[in-house]
C-alpha cells in the first residue's frame, strides 16, 4: 500500500453562513487570532508527513492562492525596516519540499464533487481530505498524523468521527457499525445527514478523511442528494460495499468554525493558548467575567 503523501482541501463552497464576510473572500481564509483556517489545515498535512496539498477552489479563492505564495512586494518591506521576525512568518508558511497545487471547481456541487475535482492529481494513491473549516486542536498529535498512523497499519479508508449530542445528527454524515476498540469502528452504514428520528448512531463524520483511490469511480457515478449537492457520503456508503472503512474517535477538540458560534469559541481558545496575547487575553477574560457578575448582582438587588 502506498504511503499517504497527498491532501485535498475543497474550498470551493459559498460559505453561506458566513455573509457578508465570505462575500469577496473564502471563508478558509477567516483567521482565527493570527492565522487564516487554511494554514492550520496546511500545517496539519504537513505534520503527518504530506507533501502535496491540493486546494480545490472556485470563485473568489484568489486570496488562497496569494496566500501560498511568495509576496516579494511585502518582504522586499519588511527587509528595507529589518523586521526579521515577520519576515521569518512569511517566508515559512510552508517547508520548502511542500508542492501546492489548485484546481478549480467551476460550479459548487458539492463536497463529493470538489473530491473528484482531484482525481487528476491524486491517481491512484490513497490519499486526506481535510475541510479547513473543522479546526482541530491537540494536545499531543495532530488529528491527521493519528490517522496517518492508523492507516500505515490498517491500510483502508478511515473517517474523522466525533460523538456529538443526538439532536444535532441532521448537519452530519453519520456512521453506524461495529467497535473493534475504545474509539475505533468498522463501519457498515453511513447516511447524510439524517432525520434525529432516523439517525444510526450519533457518531460524526468531521473534516477529516483518508480515502483509498477507489472512491474516485464512485464518485463519478453519485448523483446530487442530501441539498441536492453531490455528497462525498453518498459515495462513501458504495465504498463500503466494495472496501472495509473505519471511524476513529481522534484525540483532539473539534471546532466547528464553518458556524459563527464555533468560530467564536475557537477564537478564544486559540487566543489564549497564544504565545504573545494569551496571558493578557486571560486576564481580560477574567475582568470581563467579573464585569458581568457585577452586572448580574446589580439586577438582582431590591431597587
Ligand atoms: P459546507 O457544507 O460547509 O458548505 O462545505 P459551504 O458552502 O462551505 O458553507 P455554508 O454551509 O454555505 O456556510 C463543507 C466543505 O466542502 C467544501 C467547502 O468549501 C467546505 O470546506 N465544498 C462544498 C466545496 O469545496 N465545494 C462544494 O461544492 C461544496
Amino acid at each position: 500500500m502506498k504511503q499517504i503523501k497527498k491532501a485535498v482541501f475543497p474550498v470551493a463552497g459559498m460559505g453561506t453562513r458566513f455573509l457578508p464576510a465570505t462575500k469577496a473572500n473564502p471563508k478558509e481564509m477567516l483567521p482565527v487570532v493570527d492565522k487564516p483556517l487554511i494554514q492550520y489545515a496546511a500545517e496539519e498535512a504537513v505534520a503527518a508527513g504530506i507533501d502535496t496539498l491540493i486546494f480545490v477552489t472556485g470563485r473568489n479563492k484568489r486570496s488562497i492562492e496569494d496566500h501560498f505564495d511568495t509576496a516579494y512586494e511585502l518582504e522586499r518591506e519588511l527587509e528595507a525596516k529589518s523586521k526579521q521576525k515577520m519576515l521569518e512568518v512569511l517566508r515559512n508558511i510552508l517547508p520548502k519540499h511542500v508542492n501546492c497545487v489548485f484546481i478549480r471547481q467551476s460550479q459548487a456541487l458539492g463536497l463529493g464533487h470538489a473530491v473528484l475535482c482531484a482525481r487528476p492529481v491524486v491517481n491512484d494513491e490513497p490519499f486526506a481530505v481535510i475541510l479547513a473549516d473543522d479546526l482541530i486542536n491537540f494536545t499531543d498529535k495532530p488529528c491527521l498524523r493519528q490517522m496517518v498512523d492508523l492507516f500505515n497499519f490498517q491500510h483502508c479508508s478511515i473517517l474523522g468521527t466525533e460523538t456529538i449530542p443526538k439532536e444535532d445528527v441532521s448537519s452530519y454524515g453519520i456512521v453506524d457499525g461495529v467497535k473493534l476498540k475504545e474509539g475505533l469502528m468498522e463501519v457498515s452504514g453511513i447516511v447524510e445527514k439524517p432525520k434525529v428520528e432516523d439517525a444510526p448512531s450519533n457518531s460524526a463524520v468531521v473534516g477529516r478523511y483518508i480515502l483509498t483511490p477507489n472512491i474516485f469511480d464512485l464518485l463519478e457515478k453519485t448523483q446530487k442528494g442530501a441539498g441536492n449537492e453531490i455528497q462525498l457520503t453518498d459515495a462513501i456508503a458504495e465504498l463500503l460495499k466494495e472496501q472495509r472503512v473505519l471511524a476513529y474517535n481522534f484525540d483532539g477538540r473539534r471546532f466547528d468554525c464553518g458556524s459563527k458560534l464555533g468560530y467564536l469559541k475557537a477564537q478564544v481558545e486559540f487566543a489564549l493558548e497564544h504565545h504573545e496575547v494569551g496571558s493578557d487575553f486571560r486576564a481580560y477574560l477574567n475582568e470581563l467575567n467579573a464585569r458581568e457578575n457585577q452586572k448580574i448582582i446589580q439586577m438582582k438587588k431590591p431597587s
